[in-house]
């Protein structure tokens, strides 16, 4: 894939070059989107715009987005996408079916592998640290599903410094595959531990770094100005809406709006030019759940983010915001 209107970038020290934007499927394909042909819309929009980079897990509504992405992917030369799923959070009530273990890392991805429709996944991540089973086991595993070609690289998400450290010792000292890149929350109103801690372990250990909730759940669009437009994000879930809709968020999202309105471009797009301007990111995985969304986000591509323009948006969304370690 090559598309000289999109930026490729290094996943880390590895050979891997990721489309800086990416497009993920959580609470969106085959969930508040279940229309086939808006799915297809998207996902083929997307691709013909030069994204190579598709995230989904086998936990967005259990499986369903897996299905509902793997349709349209199935469709596209499969040798130009970087596909990635993930595993970790219960997928049944079974005790064995969850975690890091090496059983259920082996049952996922084969059931992973069905719903999608491919042979492999490029990137296989494990969703959250599981404290319940040693890092070697969960490292043993992923590296044996390397050396299968099941998987070509596998990373983790939303792990601590700490622990992206101690599985890179664990894979050093099995003589195993480490993971090659983690995937952190990283947005404006999201940004302390990835800046803290997350960024400067990743580089350390080489490690790419793709990011999550960019937008902060369509937060920082400033669609929530005026109230919950029926059918958004946070209008759909209680959860989202107490994290994002604070009345620190609302208010810091109102005043961004004369900053963006200043840069000439519209606050998604450069919440979204912070986050690619981030040291370290290799590629910002956005949602969208119509067409125009991801076709106004692209423009986000454009947008130089200047050194003044970085110290005024440091002042309205300070570095201290989101979560601590
Ligand atoms: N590893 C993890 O733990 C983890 C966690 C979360 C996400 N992720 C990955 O990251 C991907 C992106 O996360 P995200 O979906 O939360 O990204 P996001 O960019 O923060 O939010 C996307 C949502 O914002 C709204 N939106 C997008 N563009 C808009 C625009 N221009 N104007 C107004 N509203 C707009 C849409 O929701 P509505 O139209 O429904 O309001 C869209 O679905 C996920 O799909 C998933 O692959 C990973």
């Amino acid at each position: 894939m090559f598309n000289q209107d999109m930026p490729y970038r290094p996943m880390g020290r590895s050979g891997l070059k990721l489309s800086a934007l990416g497009l993920g499927g959580w609470t969106t394909y085959g969930a508040s989107v279940k229309d086939e042909d808006t799915v297809e819309s998207i996902i083929r929009h997307a691709y013909q715009a030069g994204i190579n980079f598709f995230d989904i897990s086998d936990i967005y509504e259990k499986g369903e987005a897996e299905k509902a992405m793997g349709r349209v992917l199935g469709t596209l030369p499969r040798h130009e996408l970087v596909i990635s799923t993930k595993c970790f959070w219960p997928m049944s009530d079974d005790v064995n079916d969850t975690g890091l273990s090496r059983k259920h890392i082996f049952e996922s991805i084969e059931k992973s592998l069905r719903r999608i429709g491919t042979d492999y996944v490029d990137l296989y991540f494990c969703h959250r640290p599981d404290p319940t089973t040693p890092i070697e086991e969960t490292v043993g595993a992923m590296s044996d599903l390397v050396r299968q070609g099941k998987v070509l690289y596998w990373g983790t998400s939303e792990h601590s410094g700490a622990q992206l450290k101690a599985a890179a010792a664990a894979a050093r000292e099995g003589h195993a595959c480490a993971p090659r890149v983690e995937q952190p929350q990283l947005s404006l109103v999201a940004r302390h531990r990835f800046h803290t801690d997350v960024q400067p372990a990743a580089e350390e250990l080489g490690m790419g770094l793709v990011t999550w909730s960019p937008l902060a759940s369509g937060l920082l669009s400033g669609k929530y100005d005026d109230g919950l437009p029926e059918g958004a994000r946070l209008w759909r879930s209680e959860n989202l809406r107490n994290t994002y809709l604070t009345a620190d968020n609302r208010q810091r999202v109102r005043q961004f709006k004369a900053l963006a309105d200043e840069a000439g471009v519209s606050r998604a797009q450069l919440a979204l030019a912070w986050c690619l301007a981030q040291k370290g990111v290799s590629s910002v995985i956005t949602g969208a759940t119509r067409l125009e969304q991801l076709q106004h986000n692209l423009g986000a591509l454009k947008v130089a983010i200047t050194p003044e323009l970085n110290r005024r948006l440091d002042e309205l969304f300070p570095p201290g915001l989101g979560r601590k370690l």
